[in-house]
């Protein structure tokens, strides 16, 4: 038996790399129980895509985090279809597949570009700035918020609930009741947006929601709000992180770092998600008895998917532990895959590669300051709470 152990609470310090015990995992234990934590874990790339594919047996309905398997019903309905299987989960997202539209992100890059010159012309005011808050995560607000249609001034309070609400620094295993609070104060504000909209449409995305309709089957109010919450959650932790991560993975490797600010700007996107994903884990519950590995996993049982250990799978990667802007990323799974395969995955590429753009259009080169840094202290979100910068203009 191996004595690899793992859990995903235990990589919060700034230098913590879980990808040795990632590789272990995929050569000794493909198949890992965590007995403590009471989940299963599968890394090796065939079978993370495997699961994900396979939603029949490999459910969502306790939705992606090991904590949301714990929360009451209240907080699990805000998790909206993310923590639904088909043919529920089928449904929802075709009405909202109508809305989110490839046009529709594509209209946002303008108010993307806006948003990435606006503040990273504030941070260069300070000789060092913090590139996560004052650029990776102000640039995914001001998009969701425009996206949803939250008018500018709540735009601060929404993007403090939604950081509470998913226990930004606290980082332990419980769920705490601050979170919860912040999140149905959160649900609240969403649901008079949408009050507001019933009574009159604008061009956003919630009139466009209210109208929206497949085979004559519309979203009720709750089903929109809950969408909306699962939107600011999906959609601004992981992009400001994918920000974070390629700034740190492009400073480590400075032959890359030439390369990246030379223009190739779009490759930097996609080595990043694939090297150090941030979002390495997604939670599963069987729904029947399942084989794996020669073991009978009984029903019930929670499997962690590790997507960040099945992008470095030697199988499907030459040289995986290597940072290299060159490489064929095309079998990467930062985005999931199967029915759940982010709804977000173009408009997170898009204000990754634009907001990269402005920055390397003013700059000729940057530095970290680490000594200053923080780790984002979550389980599953992978990426910095601060990274202090200077730039070489
Ligand atoms: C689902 C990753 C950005 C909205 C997912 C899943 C992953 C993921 C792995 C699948 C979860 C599962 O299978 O249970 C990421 C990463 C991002 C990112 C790494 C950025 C780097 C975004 C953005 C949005 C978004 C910007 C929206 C604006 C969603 C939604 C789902 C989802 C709505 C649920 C889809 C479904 O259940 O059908 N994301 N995401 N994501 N993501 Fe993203």
């Amino acid at each position: 038996m191996a004595d690899v152990t793992f859990s995903p609470y235990d990589y919060y310090d700034i230098d913590s790399d879980p990808y040795p015990v990632y590789a272990r995992l995929r050569e000794e234990a493909p198949l890992y129980r965590n007995e403590e934590l009471e989940f299963w874990a599968l890394s090796r790339h065939a079978d993370v895509m495997a699961a994900l594919r396979d939603p029949m047996r490999f459910s969502s309905a306790n939705g992606p985090l090991l904590e949301s398997s714990v929360w009451g019903p209240a907080a699990q309905r805000a998790l909206s279809f993310i923590a639904m299987d088909p043919p529920r989960h089928t449904r929802m997202r075709a009405i909202v597949s109508r809305v989110f539209t490839p046009r529709r992100v594509a209209e946002l890059e303008p108010h993307i570009r806006a948003a990435a010159h606006h503040h990273i012309q504030n941070a260069f005011s300070n000789e060092q700035f913090d590139f996560i808050a004052d650029v990776s995560a102000k640039v995914p607000t001001d998009v969701i918020s425009e996206l949803v249609g939250v008018p500018p001034s709540d735009r601060a309070e929404v993007r403090r609930l939604a950081d509470v609400a998913l226990h930004r620094e606290v980082g332990g295993r419980e769920v705490t009741q601050e979170g919860l609070d912040a999140l149905l104060v959160l649900v609240g504000h969403f649901a008079e947006l949408v009050a507001e909209r019933r009574n009159r449409r604008r061009d956003d995305l919630v009139s466009a929601l209210l109208d929206a309709q497949v085979d004559g089957d519309r979203l009720t109010d709750e089903e929109i709000v809950a969408f909306l919450h699962l939107l600011v959650g999906a959609g601004n932790e992981t992009t400001t992180n994918l920000l974070g991560n390629a700034v740190y993975w492009a400073w480590r490797h400075p032959d890359q770092k030439a390369k990246a600010l030379a223009g190739h700007v779009p490759e930097w996107v996609e080595e990043t998600l694939r090297y150090d994903t941030a979002a390495p884990t997604v939670l599963r519950s069987l729904t029947c008895e399942v084989e794996l590995h020669g073991v009978a996993v009984p029903q019930g049982s929670r499997v962690l998917l590790l997507p960040g250990a099945a992008n470095r799978d030697p199988v499907v990667f030459a040289d995986p532990d290597c940072y290299d802007l060159s490489r064929d990323t095309g079998s990467m799974i930062s985005f999931g895959n199967g029915p759940h395969f982010c709804l977000g995955a173009s408009l997170a590429r898009l204000e990754a590669r634009v907001t990269l753009e402005e920055l390397s259009a003013r700059i000729a080169d940057f530095d970290l300051d680490l000594s200053q840094a923080r780790r984002r202290q979550s389980p599953y979100i992978r990426g910095f709470a601060a990274l202090p910068m200077t730039t070489v203009r």
